[in-house]
Formats: structure tokens, sequence, C-alpha cells
């Protein structure tokens, strides 16, 4: 059962933390399994870097066609004009996305969980379904920065539905960058963003460009195998990894499809990986 705390947090701050959700030894095994994902992806042809400033066509269709696959995005500014690596391959790699949960057995069984169920039906979720998964590396020097956003911006449902469930699966700290949130945003502050596909592209709508109070946010600092479930109305960051110490962690996104799910939202799957219905998988994995 979780804590009273836990779900009083979730709704007073947006978020909720949880240390020990998960066992070490099950991050290692997610940690080593993307760690084989990265070894056995081809770097080269363009198109592959994540990025949230420049697109360009090749770019965007890798991106846009990634919600039923398992794909591996470069950090900017890690191959060169000829394609060749400039750092070492582990650490190339951004983020590995969006239907690892779905498609991969190691990330299926790390994804649908009985306290995921719990946690998702105890914070008023009726009829959940896992819509995105992203395995984010943040390596030491290379992570880049993930500028303040709420994920309803990227993943819109009417009404507001999506959560968050974020795993810490290396110590996360201030120095290797860290989540930063704002308690309380998730009530008070407004749409700012949404980010959606328009004739084969992406494009961001603005609402409104007032810049968000950054002296309200404060840093998640999270052990491996910490929890941390939020609204997808709460403003949150994180900064350039800066130390010397990797920053792996795991998110999936969670949105009920009793809302609905906008035909403009960039991410969607193909008829042949249809979405799942969130407590039924998890009874059929954990049989
Ligand atoms: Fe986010």
């Amino acid at each position: 059962m979780l804590s009273d705390d836990f779900l009083e947090s979730y709704h007073r701050d947006g978020f909720a933390v949880l240390t020990d959700a998960v066992a070490a030894e099950k991050c290692l095994e997610l940690r080593a399994r993307a760690g084989e994902i990265v070894e056995e992806f081809d770097h080269t042809g363009g198109g592959k870097t994540f990025s949230t400033t420049e697109q360009t066509h090749s770019r965007e269709e890798y991106f846009l066609t990634s919600g039923g696959a398992v794909r591996c995005f470069l950090e900017e500014g890690v191959v060169d004009t000829q394609g060749r690596l400039l750092v070492e391959k582990a650490n190339s790699v951004n983020k590995i996305g969006h239907a690892m949960h779905d498609l991969d057995p190691v990330f299926a069984a790390f994804s649908y969980t009985p306290l995921v169920a719990e946690v998702v039906s105890q914070l008023g979720i009726v009829n959940p379904q896992m819509l995105q998964s992203m395995y984010i590396f943040k390596s030491p020097g290379v992570g880049g920065e993930v500028v303040p956003h709420i994920d309803h911006s990227f993943l819109w449902t009417q009404p507001k539905s999506v959560m968050t469930l974020w795993y810490a699966i290396d110590d996360s700290t201030v120095e290797n960058g860290c989540m930063w949130a704002m308690p309380g945003g998730h009530l008070s502050e407004p749409v700012r963003q949404r980010f959606r596909a328009e004739g084969g592209s992406t494009t961001m709508d603005v609402y409104d460009d007032t810049p968000y109070p950054l002296g309200e946010f404060v840093p998640v600092e999270a052990p491996r195998g910490t929890l941390v479930a939020f609204d997808g109305m709460l403003p949150h960051f994180s900064r350039h990894n800066h130390s010397d110490r990797p920053r792996h962690a795991y998110t999936v996104h969670v949105i009920d499809s009793d809302a609905r799910y906008l035909k403009d939202n960039w991410l969607h799957r193909g008829e042949e990986l249809p979405l799942r219905p969130l407590f039924e998988e998890v009874e059929r994995l954990s049989a």
C-alpha cells in the first residue's frame, strides 16, 4: 500500500517520491539491456540526433515514426560530418524511445509491475495505457539539458490525463543533472506550449511565453531504485551533466484511455501495435 504521504504529496506538489521502489538488481538489469540496444545501434545514416532546437526532414521522420519502435537518439554534436563518433559509443546516445515497454521483454518486465498498477490506480487513472517509454542516458560531459516544460504539452489528451513515472537507474543528484520540479506548479502555472505534428513535421504552439519562476523549482535528488510519479501539468527541467558520473533514468508515460488522444499529437502507433490496457498487461506479465 502506498502511504498517505505519497498520495498527499502527489496532489499537493504535483509529484511524489518513493525510494526503494525497485531493487538495485532490476535497475542494473535494465541498464545492461539499454547498453546492448546502444551496442546494436547503427549510428550512421544521419537524422538520428535528438534536438529540441534544430529539425531536419530525416530527423523528423526518424522521430515521428518511433512511437511503435525501439530507436536510439544521439546527443547533439557527437557525430562528425563523416558519421564518425566523437565520443565513446556507450556515451553517444541521448535516449532510447519510445515503445520498449511493449517490444522488449526486459523493459516490459520493468515497466508493467504490480507497483505501477497500484500507483496508477491510487492516483486515479481508471483505464490506464502506457503510451511511451524513454531510457535517458544523460552521460557524463555530453548529457544535455532539458528546458522547463510540462509533459502534457507533448502528450495531449482532452481532458488532460498524462502521468509520468520516472525511475532513477543511477543515483541522481544536483551534480549529475537531477530533475528539478516546481512544487504546486501543476495547479498554479498555465499551459504555455503544445508540441504537435503538422504536415509530416512538428511544430510548437505557444500560448503563453512568460518564463517559469525558476527560483521556485527544487532539486529532486533520487538514489537508484527511486520512483518519482508526477502529474502531466508539473513544470520540471534538468541541467546538463557536467559531472563525471552517468545519470541514467527511465520514464514511462501513462494516459487514461477514456480521455481523447488528439490526432495531431506527434506520437502515434500503427495498427499492428495497439496500446495495451495497463492492468491487464500487469496481470499477464505477473502470471
Ligand atoms: Fe518531461
